[in-house]
């Protein structure tokens, strides 16, 4: 009676401590693989300790129209008195990406410049999309660990996720980076001059007559402060929604007006912190539509009164331009040729080509910081500019 009952005893002793065991190495390995929570299990807090300061850990909380997102990785912006947080909206397949602006436009070199950047992402461990295949969230955490500028939510990747990203980003910021009087919100494919930004930023952005943005004050023009809400970039104006078949194709239902209201485009552009402030507020009371670009800088930026700067001239829309300004000659100690040297651009696709984007930000980064700058421009480069102005009117194809 008394072996049973104590061969019995030991094998509750060993059931619950083998239990134990499983737990805590489940436990372990899952908080040191990724600094999310594991799926709800009945046993388990909702969210273990994770990987960081549990202030970048909130509880899930409501974004737009989905009541619960929470963060799987998430870091600090690092400083105060920033001038820019470098919101850069990204996908888990695009590492290359990633790795190229890491490696050609590095921690140290933003710093120089009061500027701090994060990767957006959402959660690609579910079912891939054509062209994006699935990535596991381990892998990711990996990343997010070597580089800890990673922020990614929990909600499914998805091309008609843009909205939810985008405003992921610009609340990001506001809660994490508070300190920084820009963002430039930014695409993963995206170049941008950010020493010629900086620049442009810190020489006190004005207005010219005809409502240009400007480094500095011109005559019969106003100086734009950073705590005013304004947004600069690639004003898109008299944009239709596109009815047609394929991937961007937009219902009636989806967006009933026959044209977009003015609207700057997602690749690249420029908030003072009250405008993120104003648009978040703004996309809060709207419904969700999935062209991000034109919800967030168009529509709650028209229901927020939030104007919409032209940087026109310093966007090409084109790879094989930002390429052909590229091919000149430099010289060292040549006089810095525009405030933003390859052919007057702050920002150029790279068509996701990741040697075009090294090439390209090696060439921004030697000219401002090494005076190794090109001479002149070649004609062939020139028509490569959009037209100028607010009310510019860009076709996409
Ligand atoms: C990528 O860019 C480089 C540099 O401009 C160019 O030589 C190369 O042909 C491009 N690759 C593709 C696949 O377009």
């Amino acid at each position: 009676m008394a072996t049973r009952r104590s061969v019995a005893w030991d094998f509750v002793v060993v059931v619950v401590g083998a239990a134990a065991l499983v737990f805590l190495v489940c436990f372990t390995w899952e908080a040191d693989q990724y600094a999310g929570p594991p799926p709800p299990a009945p046993l388990l807090p909702r969210r273990p300790a994770p990987r960081g300061p549990p202030e970048l850990f909130p509880p899930p909380g409501p974004l737009l129209d989905m009541p619960a997102v929470s963060f799987v990785s998430n870091t600090e912006c690092f400083g105060e008195r920033l001038l820019l947080a470098i919101l850069v909206v990204s996908h888990p397949a695009n590492a290359a990406l990633r790795d190229a602006h890491r490696a050609h436009v590095p921690w140290e070199a933003l710093d120089a410049l009061g500027a701090r950047r994060v990767f957006v992402l959402a959660d690609a461990s579910g079912a891939g999309q054509p062209e994006y295949p699935s990535v596991g969230l381990q892998q990711v955490a990996l990343e997010a660990g070597r580089h800890r500028d990673l922020v990614v939510a929990d909600f499914p990747e998805h091309y008609r996720s843009l909205t939810y990203k985008h405003v992921l980003a610009l609340s990001w910021a506001a809660a994490f980076c508070p300190s920084a009087a820009f963002l430039l919100k930014m695409d993963d494919d995206i170049m941008v001059d950010v020493w010629a930004l900086a620049a442009l930023l810190r020489a006190g952005p004005a207005l010219d007559a005809q409502g240009r943005l400007q480094a500095g004050l011109v005559s019969g023009g106003r100086p734009l402060a950073r705590h005013e809400a304004w947004t600069a970039g690639l004003v898109q104006r008299g944009l239709r929604p596109q009815r047609a078949g394929g991937k961007w194709r937009v219902t009636q239902q989806e967006y009933a007006g026959h044209v977009y209201p003015d609207f700057l485009s997602g690749w690249a552009y420029l908030a003072t912190r009250p405008a993120a402030t104003a648009l978040l507020q703004a996309a809060a009371r709207l419904p969700p539509f999935w062209i991000d670009d034109v919800h967030v800088t168009g529509t709650a930026a028209a229901l927020a009164g939030v104007p919409r700067y032209a940087l026109n001239r310093h966007y090409t829309l084109l790879p094989s331009a930002a390429a052909c300004c590229l091919d000149l000659s430099t010289r060292h100690g040549a006089p810095l040729p525009s405030p933003a040297p390859l052919c007057d651009l702050l920002v150029a696709p790279s068509g996701k080509n990741v040697t075009l984007m090294a090439a390209w930000l090696t060439a921004a980064r030697r000219c401002h910081l090494e005076g190794v700058c090109p001479v002149t421009f070649p004609a062939a480069c020139r028509a490569t500019h959009l037209r100028q102005g607010v009310g510019t009117v860009i076709k996409l194809s």
